[in-house]
């Protein structure tokens, strides 16, 4: 064995040279990376808007900026899983089309709150603003922050129409009339009114989209029977 000439490669070679293995390592490893990333750029499921999503209003892209400002996305995550238990606390799990306009995305990664990508629709807007306010008012276990100044700040100096110009480079197709529009939808609004309209659009598209759906599905069935 021991006379016998070993080929100049084999997995021998691989195995008893450190600089042929961080080699190898590293290209299988680069390789296996971009066949998993690379599809995801033009597939049309992570590519596309899902059913029923839109880009923001104005009043809700600010909003989101104040989200992101006053770090909810440190308690909150917006990305259900598609465990059962998720689902039925929550709603339909979330899928990529559904965060192709936000720049970035806030899916997060700390649940100290409940996940609120399904949040839109479920509370008024008047529960929303005592709960911004001070939670315990309305959950008097909440351990959630009062913000109390949101209510007490105008959005109007916010520079909205630069913000969608932004992300229309980005890919998100605002006109040039709704980006010129966009200022008169701030006129007198605060803060907590943008946070507030924020929320009640998380998940609301999607949900109107596939209840559409269902009632179509309902509709062909019965004219099927
Ligand atoms: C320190 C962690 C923390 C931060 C920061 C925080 N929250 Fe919360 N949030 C919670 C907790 C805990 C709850 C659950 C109790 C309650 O409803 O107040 C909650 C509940 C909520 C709910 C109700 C969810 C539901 O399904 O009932 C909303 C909406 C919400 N938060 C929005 C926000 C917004 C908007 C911000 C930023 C302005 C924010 N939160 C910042 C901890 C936090």
């Amino acid at each position: 064995m021991s006379d016998q000439k070993t080929p100049f490669f084999s997995h021998e070679t691989l195995e008893k040279n450190i600089g042929w293995m961080i080699i190898a390592s590293f290209t299988v490893v680069v390789f296996a990376g971009l066949v998993q990333i690379v599809p995801l750029f033009f597939q049309y499921s992570t590519t596309q808007a899902a059913p029923g999503v839109k880009p923001y209003e104005p009043l809700e892209l600010v909003g989101r900026d104040i989200y992101i400002r006053e770090g909810c996305v440190g308690c909150h995550s917006q990305q259900v899983r598609m465990l059962r238990a998720e689902v039925q606390r929550y709603g339909d799990y979330s899928i990529a089309g559904e965060s192709v306009y936000d720049h970035p995305f806030l899916w997060g990664s700390k649940r100290t709150g409940p996940d609120l990508a399904r949040i839109g629709g479920r509370y008024s807007d008047e529960w929303h603003r005592i709960h911004l306010r001070n939670p315990r008012d309305v959950v008097p276990e909440s351990n959630m922050p009062n913000y109390p100044w949101l209510a007490r700040r105008s959005v109007e100096n916010m520079d909205v129409a630069r913000r969608m110009e932004v992300l229309r480079v980005m890919g998100v197709p605002y006109s040039d009339e709704q980006i010129s529009q966009a200022p008169e939808a701030l006129v007198g609004k605060t803060e907590e009114d943008a946070v507030v309209a924020y929320l009640q659009s998380l998940g609301a598209g999607v949900r109107e989209a596939m209840l559409q759906r269902q009632a179509e599905e309902r509709a062909a069935q019965q004219k099927a029977n």
